[in-house]
């Protein structure tokens, strides 16, 4: 290999290269798919690396089988153990189902269910402690001093981080004339290991690191020039809630990262709806900050074409759910609205009546005689009601409000 550029912790271009070569005994490349919805959208050509994709649904499978593919004999016999708030646990669990090694995860007790189901499905044992990954992780440091075990660290290694890498040099492959690169970062072992890999054999080739602004430990760790600790990270997009910044992974992101974006609930929110809408895929919330992140940075990249590295896809399907319908709301295609009719016969029917002349959906309709604020002769109803968006809604509400005796938006 010509020239390397190595980082500061010790993670070269060749030992992403070395991690390519052994994970393609066990992993194919994920798919990189052009998206035109949201390419027109955004005013550049949006590719989506499909991390989702992967057996356990992230690109955390990489790092966590090629660390556990690296470990001597006698590592092996010990067996593995890991703390992890979801993903890296499957990872860990299918790098050692593969590898015939037994593995102990130590996941905080509020782990998403979906991500404790799938880590016992593949094997590992499963041990529920705490709150947050901080405490699982004094847990397993507490197991090791007595069994031995071998630590897989989810970004803090160098094995690890070649693992990730590895998610760089495919899209260099796919896409050889990519112009920027927005991936989402936690602890930053994906974006140490894509960096890498970019400013290595393609520096001209912009890295975007994208965090949730509520857990935005390494962002503050750049900025301050020294890893931080926030006091939480209590972000919907589980895979990236890392307090503690590793100040061997910001030394390696320094010089790497061309520039950092950071975006609220709301966004990631809004960008888990809209791949699942519009390009059909499943991204947790982690795996959706890439492209809240471009929303905000698309004046920059007009033209361009752009990478949004889809991390993960393990969202619970209750939270989806949930998310489908706030979602629907804001984007006023779905209506809740609590109106006061007189109590008569034919009330309700007229009102439905009225519902269908406009043309929407009733999803939900609780008609309460009951309600204690309504006078005797009155009754409420509380209505969901679907739309064909924000103008629909607009005319259908004023409608219904010229209809009965009280409306009041419900949220
Ligand atoms: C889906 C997803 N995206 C992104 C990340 C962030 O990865 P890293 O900690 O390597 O920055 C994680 C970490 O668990 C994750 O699960």
């Amino acid at each position: 290999m010509n020239k390397s550029t190595r980082g500061q912790f010790g993670v070269s271009l060749g030992d992403v290269e070395r991690a390519r070569l052994e994970l393609k005994k066990y992993l194919p490349s994920s798919p990189l798919i052009f998206n035109p919805w949201l390419s027109e959208a955004m005013g550049c050509e949006v590719y989506l690396k499909l991390e989702n994709m992967q057996p356990i649904g992230s690109f955390k499978i990489r790092g966590a089988t090629y660390k556990i593919s690296q470990l001597t004999p006698e590592e092996r016999r010990k067996g593995v153990i890991a703390a992890s708030a979801g993903n890296h646990a499957q990872g860990v669990a299918w790098g050692s189902k593969r590898l015939g090694v037994s593995a102990l995860i130590v996941m905080p007790a509020v782990a998403p269910i979906v991500k404790v189901q799938n880590t016992k499905a593949l094997g590992a044992e499963v041990l529920l402690v705490g709150n947050n990954y901080d405490q699982a992780f004094e847990e397993a440091q507490k197991i090791i001093r007595k069994t031995k075990r071998v630590f897989i660290h989810a970004f803090e290694d160098e094995k690890v981080i070649a693992g990730q890498g590895t998610v760089g040099l495919e899209i260099l492959e796919q896409l050889p004339q990519v112009d920027y690169i927005l991936s989402s970062v936690g602890g930053g072992g994906l974006l140490a290991g894509i960096s890498t890999v970019f400013k290595n054999l393609q520096p001209k080739v912009k890295i975007i690191g994208c965090q949730a602004e509520k857990a935005n430990s390494m962002i503050r760790s750049i900025h301050k020039g020294k890893a931080v600790v926030l006091d939480s990270a209590d972000t919907f997009a589980d895979g990236v809630a890392i307090k503690r910044a590793s100040e061997k992974v910001r030394k390696i992101l320094t010089p790497f990262v061309d520039d950092w974006v950071s975006v609220d609930e709301d966004a990631i929110v809004a960008a888990v709806l809209t791949l699942l809408e519009k390009a059909k895929i499943t991204a947790e919330g982690a795996g959706a900050i890439t492209l809240a992140s471009l929303d905000l940075m698309k004046k920059k990249v007009r033209g361009k074409k752009v990478v949004l590295v889809i991390s993960g896809g393990n969202i619970d399907v209750n939270v989806l759910s949930r998310i489908i319908d706030l979602g629907l709301i804001r984007a006023g295609r779905r209506v809740r609205v609590n109106v006061v009719l007189l109590d008569r016969p034919g009330s309700l029917a007229a009102l439905t009546a009225l519902i269908a002349r406009q043309g929407a959906n009733i999803l939900q309709a609780i008609h309460d005689r009951n309600e204690p604020s309504t006078k005797i002769d009155q009754t409420e109803v509380a209505l969901t009601l679907e739309t064909r968006g924000p103008e629909h809604s607009a005319i259908l509400i004023e409608s219904l409000r010229k209809h009965v005796l009280r409306l009041e938006l419900a949220h």
